[in-house]
């Protein structure tokens, strides 16, 4: 029988505190981790001039240095500690305009096809109902959008699917990420198009996930 370890990723509440508890020592522990395409996934995005770009779980900022000048960028975030960075980022390493906003992915508080683009970085494998983030992702969106996603996905590889089986409930309990979601899946039930996968970390592991709302 396989019992499923007890998850601090089924409460907003315990991933914000996690967040909020590590924002500060975040840069020094993710930022080599997981740098692994940040900004070729904004090359991917290739958001165009004038265009408004949304950041799901901006974290501490880390992508902002990598968007061009001439867009705008609305990065939010559900944790309060993460966003300080951020906005320490936006003012010190960006060179668009960027605003940074406390909201839950699940539940946003924007209009109908408010963005001409949208990127998530290791982002859905954290929120506790990946299904209600991509259908606010795909509402906000404006038709025709083009998304961008950097995510974990389960391995392929047999000795690297060990590996993660067993590392995955002590980071599923610390709150840092689940494996349990089938992201392409749930990507392809809203209708996302010319869908393309691209490993980018050695391991292949991560992977840079890009799509077209449709039209
Ligand atoms: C692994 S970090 C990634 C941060 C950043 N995107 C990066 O690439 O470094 C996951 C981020 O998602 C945020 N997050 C988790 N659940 C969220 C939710 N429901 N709504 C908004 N942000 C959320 C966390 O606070 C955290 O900053």
């Amino acid at each position: 029988m396989h019992v499923k370890p007890e998850s601090a990723l089924t409460d907003p509440q315990n991933i914000q505190q996690t967040y909020d508890r590590f924002s500060s020592l975040y840069d020094l522990i993710f930022r080599p981790y997981l740098s692994w395409g940040r900004d070729r996934a904004i090359e991917i995005l290739a958001p165009t001039r004038g265009s408004r770009v949304l950041e799901i779980g901006v974290g501490t900022g880390l992508s902002l240095e990598y968007y061009p000048d001439n867009v705008e960028v609305v990065g939010f975030d559900f944790s309060f500690g993460m966003l300080r960075e951020a906005k320490q980022k936006a003012l010190e390493e960006s060179h668009c305009r960027v605003d940074l906003m406390q909201m839950d992915a699940q539940n946003l508080a924007f209009s109908d096809g408010a963005f001409d683009f949208i990127m998530a970085a290791y982002v859905l494998t954290v929120v506790p109902d990946p299904d209600k983030a991509i259908r606010e992702l795909f509402r906000v969106a404006k038709p025709g959008a083009r998304v961008v996603l950097v995510n974990y996905l389960r391995s392929g590889n047999k000795l690297i699917g060990l590996i993660e089986d067993i590392l995955h409930p002590f980071f599923s309990r610390l709150g840092l990420f689940t494996l349990d979601h089938n992201l392409p899946g749930l990507l392809k039930k809203y209708g996302a198009e010319k869908l393309r996968i691209e490993p980018t970390s050695f391991l292949k592991t991560h992977h840079i996930i890009s799509f077209n709302v449709p039209a």
